[in-house]
């Protein structure tokens, strides 16, 4: 496996191997990986002859107050795992050499990012599309691996390749959780051991809600207050940031639950805040 830094050095091999016919897959992380990464890696395994995974910690998606600074990462590990899982690229470029001091660029896709995870982090979503944007004008690829884990980002991303015309194929994956439920993420490690017990049940609260709508209850309403409830109840400490039920591919918020339907919530818990979702109607 290579490690690249510099982006225009990346350019260069990029629009090489697509120049000798080659499938470019890309993998886009902020790194300190775990299993929901690298089955990302392995998804793009299978799709494409090359595969590079970018390890950026993107500064223009963090808001002031949040976790840029302490953001975890450790690149030894990193690096052994995304070789274990057969990645051809390691791009880690430095915040310098992917923003200009005086960057003025924006990618927006507004009307996906005004519910949920865009309330309360309000420049977070322009920050993802400029860098992915960024990062597939710099690794050239034909395909691109994305975890549902972050929904919101994954439903942005895809509207923008298509609004844009840009020739990369999205591919989402599903969420990789420990036994327990809880959702993987580079967060988790910010929870204490008694955190870290009590996080599975914010999934099992979600699921509890996909079988209140499989029994028959249809308001939004009833079901959110319900979770809430749960989540009081059973998460001592923790603060709900938003407990919402969306349309899964728009993000607009539905008050009846009668077609496809994704609960997606937000929980701070100790220093981290998680985020999980479900389709409790597909
Ligand atoms: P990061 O949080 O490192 O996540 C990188 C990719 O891994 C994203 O597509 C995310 O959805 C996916 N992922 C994270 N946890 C997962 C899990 N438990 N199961 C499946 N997939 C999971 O998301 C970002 O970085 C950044 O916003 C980025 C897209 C790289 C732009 O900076």
């Amino acid at each position: 496996m290579e490690i690249i830094k510099n982006p225009q050095e990346l350019q260069k091999r990029a629009l090489e191997l697509r120049a000798q016919g080659k499938k470019v897959a890309l993998v886009p992380t902020m790194g300190y990986f775990h299993r929901g990464h690298a089955s990302l890696m392995d998804a793009a395994r299978k799709l494409a002859d090359v595969v590079i995974v970018s390890l950026f910690v993107n500064p223009t998606q963090f808001g002031p107050g949040e976790d840029l600074d302490n953001y975890p990462h450790d690149l030894e590990r990193d690096a052994a795992l995304a070789q274990e899982h057969g990645v051809d690229i390691l791009f880690t470029p430095t915040r310098d050499s992917m923003y200009y001091d005086d960057h003025c660029t924006w990618v927006e896709v507004p009307e996906l990012g005004v519910n949920l995870c865009g309330k309360s982090r309000p420049v977070h979503f322009r920050g993802v599309a400029t860098v992915v944007t960024k990062l597939f004008m710099v690794a050239q690829p034909q395909v691109a691996v994305f975890g549902q884990k972050d929904w919101q980002q994954l439903a942005i991303l895809k509207r923008m390749v298509r609004d844009l015309n840009i020739p990369v194929e999205i591919h989402a994956h599903e969420i990789v959780r420990e036994e327990s439920g809880l959702a993987l993420s580079s967060r988790n490690t910010y929870l204490t051991t008694e955190e870290k017990n009590v996080a599975p049940l914010l999934c099992k609260g979600l699921k509890m809600l996909r079988e209140m709508v499989e029994e028959g209850e249809e308001s939004a309403a009833r079901l959110k207050d319900e979770l809430e409830a749960f989540y009081a109840a059973n998460i001592p400490g923790s603060r709900v940031d938003y407990i919402e039920i969306v349309d899964p591919d728009n993000i607009t918020i539905l008050e009846r639950v009668d077609g496809p339907a994704l609960c997606a919530v937000a929980v701070y818990l100790g220093k981290a805040r998680l985020i999980d979702n479900l389709l409790i109607k597909v």
